[in-house]
């Protein structure tokens, strides 16, 4: 949950260690250091809060080299504070690393330092037991040293290690935590992310798990587990640097949210041929295998949960196989009946979160064939499916999902719609007529994103509440749950979602004079149900925002404002109707004046259970 670069080069190291830092400070930002061979030796500089805060404490030019490291973190094992902050280093100051990911066992590694070695921890990290590791078993050779700590070490890390005594090399790690390689021109960079070097270089190289990587100026070895040296085939990559950047606007999440006419238009049209029918890349379903499966497990969790809930709608509509959504962290701990029967889809953004990794593998072992829906290329997730589907969403740097999410749908629909086709079980007509309408999306949403004032005029009138509701039903239930993380995510406003025939069972008793609803209401065929809902609620002393179609003027008669979104088919609401809760949240948030894009508490890469 944390973000590390490294540097190595013939230029100097602190710009780009830095510009590596700024780039991931979705990855966490309660803490942030570097480390930097001087050529007096390795210097450390570390302090609370972000890339901002650190920038303030290396400002001197004394403090440069040609090679360093640098961190970003957000706290795990020990609060943010300077001693916890990283880099760490060894007692005899010989080595600095930084690490990012979770060291099982380091109560154990860390009572034998103590007493075998002496040794004195200076913070409550499990990532200081790596440094102090590194340092026992260091003897002149950096590599091997790393090799012999690595080998004690259980959990999952990517760490980027430099030696006082061998200023021309960096060593880097890779087990169940992102790592990149970036190859610049005499100047080499390690990364946990692309877009942390991208302002250098677009050729990476994807490190595997259990590999290590030597770093020179001009020289990069990958090796296995094994210690055998592996070729790895450069990954150029395509998309724009500045898809990373805030490109004029003031968050990120507020960009995210305006590119998603453009990114549904993307991860959608290349996957529809001349023909009009879907035709998937990276999914090799084949009819009979479709035929052998009798159940369908989809694991994710947060925002792409509730896509995953709108996909089993789907599923089971056109495809006609049940489908379960499960949270990953519930998922890898029960006993799912899994088997060669099953299939696995798991949905992620980032494709590093473990509790999803952990589930897919639980399942993997089962027998179960597993497709991903991921955005990052050569994340974890892809890398241990069968069947990659990716969103081309582009980079997601707020920690607020908000295109990853309209993209992971899109993909739903495609999913089902692919898989339906090779079951037979949708006809012709109406797989063309569910292709037209997503093909309607991005224009509808195009000519939404053009007017948000009176989305931001609702905000400038509740921002101040402190609960908020959203209830809908069929598809506005996910759409519902969506809205209500994301404005509790980056407000801290105490809000729920439910199913609008749910609140009668128990809910309601929370309902009092005042308390505000938005109703979603965009199924056509249960709209009339929800216009009662609205009517139950009201009864109650509610105020009630309705959104649905721009088609249902009826529902002003019921609720006391309304957002109306562009019609279309009631399947494909869902990606419409999510946006404007986009919206007011983020308006919301910014009138409470919160850290919209790096919410409190929060990473955009969740790499721990
Ligand atoms: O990278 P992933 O899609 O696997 O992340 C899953 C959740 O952590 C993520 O969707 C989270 O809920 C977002 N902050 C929601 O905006």
């Amino acid at each position: 949950m944390c973000g590390i670069i490294g540097f190595i080069g013939k230029d100097k190291a602190k710009e780009s260690l830095y510009d590596g830092l700024k780039s991931m400070e979705y990855r966490g930002y309660d803490s942030a250091g570097m480390a930097i061979n001087t050529g007096h030796g390795i210097e450390v500089r570390k302090q609370i809060g972000g890339v901002e805060e650190l920038a303030a404490i290396i400002e001197d030019s004394d403090f440069d080299g040609n090679v360093g490291i640098g961190h970003i973190r957000w706290a795990t094992h020990g609060v943010p504070s300077t001693p916890n902050a990283h880099p760490h280093q060894s007692q005899n100051k010989e080595i600095a690393i930084v690490h990012n990911g979770i060291i099982e066992n380091y109560i154990e590694i860390k009572e034998w330092l103590i007493k075998e070695h002496n040794i004195e921890f200076l913070s409550e990290t499990d990532s200081e037991v790596i440094a102090q590791l590194i340092g026992i078993f260091y003897e002149g050779d950096l590599l091997k040293a790393v090799n012999k700590a690595v080998e004690q070490m259980r959990g999952a890390y990517a760490i980027a290690v430099m030696a006082n005594s061998e200023p021309d090399k960096l060593i880097a790690v890779r087990k169940d935590a992102p790592l990149i390689v970036g190859l610049g021109e005499s100047n080499n960079f390690i990364a946990s992310d692309i877009p942390a070097v991208l302002k250098h270089t677009r050729d990476i190289y994807l490190i595997e798990n259990n590999e290590t990587v030597l770093l020179k100026e001009n020289e990069v070895k990958i090796f296995d587990g094994e210690g055998k040296e592996v070729s790895r085939e450069i990954f150029h990559v395509t998309w724009d640097a500045s898809a990373a950047e805030k490109g004029g606007y003031e968050h990120f999440m507020i960009k995210e949210i305006m590119e998603q006419p453009h990114a549904i238009a993307e991860t959608l049209n290349q996957r529809i041929n001349e023909d009009g029918e879907v035709s998937l890349d990276g999914i090799n379903l084949s009819e009979e295998d479709i035929n052998n499966i009798n159940k369908i497990y989809i694991v994710a969790c947060g925002t792409a949960y509730h896509a995953g809930l709108t996909g089993k709608y789907l599923i089971e509509k056109f495809v006609k196989i049940p489908v379960e959504v499960d949270i990953a962290s519930e998922f890898r701990y029960r006993e799912p009946l899994v088997d060669d029967k099953t299939l696995f889809i798991a949905i992620s953004q980032s494709g590093e979160t473990l509790d999803t990794l952990e589930a897919l593998r639980e399942a993997k072992r089962q027998g179960a064939r597993i497709l991903s829906v991921v955005n990052v290329v050569g994340s974890s997730v892809a890398r241990d499916s069968d069947d990659v589907f990716y969103t081309w969403a582009g980079p997601e740097i707020s920690v607020a999902s908000t295109k990853a999410y309209t993209t992971q749908l899109v993909c739903m629909y495609l999913i089902a719609l692919y898989m339906a086709t090779k079951k037979k079980s949708i006809s012709k007509e109406e797989r063309a007529r569910i292709i037209s309408e997503l093909q309607s999306v991005p224009a509808k949403l195009e000519s939404l994103l053009e007017n948000v004032d009176h989305i931001k005029a609702l905000a400038d009138k509740y921002y101040e509440r402190e609960s908020v509701f959203f209830i809908g039903r069929g598809l506005d239930v996910g759409a519902s749950y969506e809205a209500s993380l994301k404005l509790k995510e980056i407000s801290y406003i105490n809000s729920m979602a439910i199913a609008a025939g749910e609140l009668k069972h128990g809910s309601i008793a929370l309902v009092e004079d005042g308390t505000l609803i938005f109703t979603l209401a965009s199924q056509d065929k249960l709209f009339e149900k929800t216009l009662s809902n609205i009517e139950e609620v009201k009864a109650r002393g509610a105020e009630v925002i309705g959104v649905t179609k721009d088609t249902n003027l009826v529902i002003e008669k019921k609720a006391d404002q309304v957002i109306y979104v562009p019609a279309a088919t009631d399947e494909v609401m869902p990606l419409i109707t999510v946006v404007p809760m986009q919206l007011f949240a983020y308006y919301v948030a910014k009138n409470r004046g919160t850290n919209v894009d790096q919410p409190k508490n929060l990473a955009k890469s969740v790499t721990v259970e």
